[in-house]
């Protein structure tokens, strides 16, 4: 049996006072909603039917491809978004399933739970519920003496009994695909905010004389909904911890786990060392026997088993195994790092390919270099890439030698096996096994002390 999902984005989540979508705030390195597009994937449901209204556009152009959309032109509540969709629904007769679009940390395993309940009782709708201590703001799970449910009450319309009801309606529901659309005819407005709300399909079916249903998740954390600044970072925190947690059951040392963030995509293999302040994110992997930090960021960027970081900022760059870097270096976008590379203290490399085994291990600044394997590059070596119009490329060979002190004004190239003594200004080729010595030849002035002091003799005493 076909499973839909239908995810609800409309609203104007007015509480974020944001010009982005509420639901494209990034939590843990991806925005809201891919968490829950994420889970429901997992889950088995390829068909998601996203309903946007404000800030349309936005999330048109994040999910493109991935999803249908709908428009709800008027935001008349959760009950009408949902409406939008039915026409999407024409000739399906599985299961519809039905989620809040700020809600991130809902589990893959939580969703297949529901689905595998609402299936077992065949219900006509199921609601995926959760016992929280605070339950301000959600709508509230009303049970018959026997236990049943009977239906959902807003805060809004809630009478005090109703609010000291802590078991709380997560926004998420499995619904029987037929059941749900007639169900949606009978909605009105009539409440408190004069809306049409989703929550009382279950009330409508109810009185139909069909099953309805809840599924209590055990961890209550899972059903929170992001709709301040406040709740996301709180959201934020639950899964950073939830994924440090998971990073130490594969084996991954953390020595001060409080101060370590972690994106949600980011791979680490066992026996990795994080140190203090390592930020790793995006799309970025580490290597088993790594140890990176203290005061680390890592963003978008790979590196190898074995590999030492150490309070260094590495930016879109892949980094081969066993590679030693920092303390203090900076590698930015577009560079690549073979096996056993140093980049030592305060070296600067941007969109440049460093061969195996070759150092650069203090002061430099390498930029839209091309360097070989096994050569060494002196401390304080620039390359001058940028003219002031164009930038320009800079090639070593393999096993060369740049003394300390060389400006490579590119585009230039040193060969392999080739030597640059230290202080040169590099303008021209140097072939293949040369020396280029490019500075000023030392002028030696012998007893130079004594005649400046014979000079002022002659001048005699300042008057
Ligand atoms: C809703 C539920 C509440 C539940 C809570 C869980 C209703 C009436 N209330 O309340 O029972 O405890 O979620 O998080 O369903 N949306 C639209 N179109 C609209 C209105 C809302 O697409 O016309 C979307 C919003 O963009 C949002 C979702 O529906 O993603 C929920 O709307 P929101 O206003 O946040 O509902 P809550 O007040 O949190
Ligand atoms: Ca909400």
């Amino acid at each position: 049996m076909s499973i839909t999902a239908i995810v609800l984005a409309a609203g104007l989540g007015t509480r974020m006072k944001s010009q982005m979508h509420k639901v494209l705030h990034p939590i843990c390195g991806k925005p809201m909603i891919r968490h829950l597009l994420d889970a429901q994937q997992a889950a088995g449901i390829s068909r998601r039917i996203v309903v946007i209204g404000s800030f349309g556009d936005q999330l048109q152009a994040a999910l493109q491809g991935e999803v249908e959309f709908v428009w709800q032109a008027e935001q008349l509540g959760t009950g009408h978004a949902v409406m939008q969709a039915v026409p999407l629904l024409e000739g399906e007769d599985g299961i519809t399933l039905v989620c809040n679009g700020d809600t991130p940390l809902i589990t893959a395993g939580s969703l297949t739970q529901l689905i595998a309940l609402h299936r077992d009782q065949q219900a006509a709708a199921t609601v995926l519920t959760g016992v929280v201590d605070n339950p301000f703001g959600y709508g509230r799970i009303i049970r018959g003496e026997d236990g049943s449910v009977l239906r959902i009450v807003e805060e809004k319309d809630a009478s005090p009994n109703e609010k000291a009801v802590r078991e709380i309606n997560s926004g998420t529901f499995c619904f029987d695909t037929r059941s749900l659309v007639e169900a949606l005819k009978s909605l009105t407005n009539e409440n408190a905010q004069g809306e049409y709300y989703l929550t009382d399909c279950l009330d409508i079916l109810r009185r139909q004389g069909k099953r309805v249903a809840a599924c209590c998740v055990e961890d209550a954390d899972e059903i929170l909904n992001v709709n301040d600044r406040a709740q996301l970072a709180m959201v934020e925190n639950i899964l950073r911890e939830k994924i440090r947690l998971q990073h130490m059951k594969n084996g991954v040392t953390l020595v001060d786990p409080a101060t370590v963030y972690i994106d949600t995509d980011v791979v680490i293999g066992a026996d990795t060392i994080l140190h203090p302040g390592t930020i790793l994110t995006g799309n970025t992997t580490i290597g088993r026997g790594c140890v990176i930090g203290p005061y680390t960021q890592i963003h978008n960027s790979t590196v190898g088993d074995e590999s030492v970081v150490m309070q260094s900022v590495l930016l879109d760059s892949t980094f081969g195994t066993h590679v030693q870097i920092g303390p203090f270096a900076y590698v930015r976008p577009g560079s690549s790092v073979a096996d056993k590379v140093k980049i030592g203290d305060f070296v600067e490399v941007k969109n440049s390919r460093i061969g195996e085994s070759s150092k650069i291990p203090h002061l430099s600044y390498i930029g839209d270099a091309d360097v070989g394997a096994g050569t060494n590059i002196g401390c304080g070596t620039i390359t001058v890439n940028y003219d002031g119009v164009t930038k320009h490329r800079t090639v070593v060979g393999n096993n060369s030698f740049i003394g300390c002190n060389t400006n490579l004004v590119a585009p230039v190239m040193v060969g392999n096996d080739a030597y640059v003594a230290a202080g040169s200004t590099i303008t021209d080729d140097v072939p293949d096994g040369a020396l280029a010595i490019a500075r000023e030849k030392q002028v030696v002035k012998e007893g130079y002390k004594s005649k400046l002091e014979a000079k002022l003799r002659e001048r005699g005493p300042k008057k």
